[in-house]
């Protein structure tokens, strides 16, 4: 009796299972990069009377990708938050056909994942080879153990940023980050050197120039310093190269990955599925 009884407690669990799996909603679009386009579009056509323009925070819902932790990450949490709404909040439940969700959860996947994690067209040998040559990428940055200094490494770069910043930081002036401000210093003696201010405080300045040589500077020797608003990375590349090469070159960068600083783990901290 007792071994029955255990028996049809198995079946059932079994059949709530299979109830649950049948039920959950697969993708039914892929992740293309011509989805992730399209979701783009319906996104900014439908969501935006709350969310901001392209995923931004908008006047009335937060913001769905940039840098902060969201609590929905799989593609399922955010399909039932788009399909259900957010019970208990201003997010209402969206009647848009099921393919439309998808394309706007792949869109917004792809907005959050870094690079490397996203399908970016291009041939990637090509992008090497503009790396190295007309983008003169290596004067200035490490690839893999080569290359100069005075840029950030970019071994890792396809894993660290998201496709977004990959072509902003090729394209748009930004802030100008820690320990890369372009600096001019002349000394007491009249020697001019020039480069990036690695550190600086009241007192020194440590200064690395384009020979990769770093100068230990006491600001008592100095008799002027010249900092300049503009960074040394050129942000006109989208111009200075053809479409083509300039697609290459981001396929290439995106594929840069040593290592996963943030790995992902599907579900981790998610709300709702
Ligand atoms: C009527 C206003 C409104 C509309 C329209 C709207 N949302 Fe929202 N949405 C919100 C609000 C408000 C929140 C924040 C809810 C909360 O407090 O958790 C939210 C939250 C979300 C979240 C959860 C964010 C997180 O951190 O996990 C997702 C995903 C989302 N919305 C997607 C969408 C998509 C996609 C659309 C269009 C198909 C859309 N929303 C349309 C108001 C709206
Ligand atoms: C004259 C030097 C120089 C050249 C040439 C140069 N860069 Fe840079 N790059 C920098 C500096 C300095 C920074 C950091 C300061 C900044 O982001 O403004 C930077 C930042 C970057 C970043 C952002 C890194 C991050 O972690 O956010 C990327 C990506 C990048 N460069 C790619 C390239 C590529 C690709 C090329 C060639 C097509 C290139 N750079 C050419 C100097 C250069």
């Amino acid at each position: 009796m007792e071994i029955r009884l255990q028996h049809l407690v198995f079946v059932l669990a079994g059949a709530v299972t299979c109830t649950v799996l049948a039920q959950a909603p697969k993708n039914t679009v892929g992740a293309s990069p011509q989805v992730a386009a399209e979701g783009h579009a319906l996104f900014n056509q439908t969501c935006t009377a709350c969310h901001g323009m392209d995923g931004g925070e908008g006047e009335r819902a937060p913001a769905l990708v940039g840098d902060r932790r969201f609590f929905r990450l799989s593609e399922g949490a955010l399909y039932d938050t788009i399909k259900h709404g957010i019970p208990g909040t201003a997010m209402p439940a969206m009647s848009i056909p099921d393919d439309n969700i998808w394309k706007v959860v792949v869109f917004i996947r792809a907005m959050r994942s870094s690079a490397s994690e996203v399908e970016v067209p291009g041939n990637v040998q090509h992008g090497n080879e503009i790396f190295a040559g007309k983008g003169a990428c290596l004067k200035c940055h490490m690839l893999n153990g080569k290359g100069g200094t005075i840029g950030p490494d970019l071994s890792n770069i396809g894993a660290q940023i998201t496709l977004k910043r990959l072509k902003e930081s090729l394209t748009v002036d930004g802030a100008i980050p820690a320990g890369y401000q372009p600096i001019k210093v002349v000394t007491q003696k009249g020697e001019t050197i020039e480069g990036v201010a690695r550190n600086r405080d009241g007192f020194s300045i440590q200064l690395l120039d384009a020979e990769n040589h770093l100068h230990l500077l006491d600001r008592s020797e100095l008799k002027l310093v010249d900092e300049s608003k503009v960074s040394l990375m050129p942000r006109n590349y989208d111009k200075v190269l053809s479409p083509d090469e300039y697609q290459d070159l981001l396929a290439m960068l995106a594929k840069q990955v040593t290592r996963n600083l943030h790995k992902k783990i599907e579900g981790d901290g998610e709300a709702g599925r």
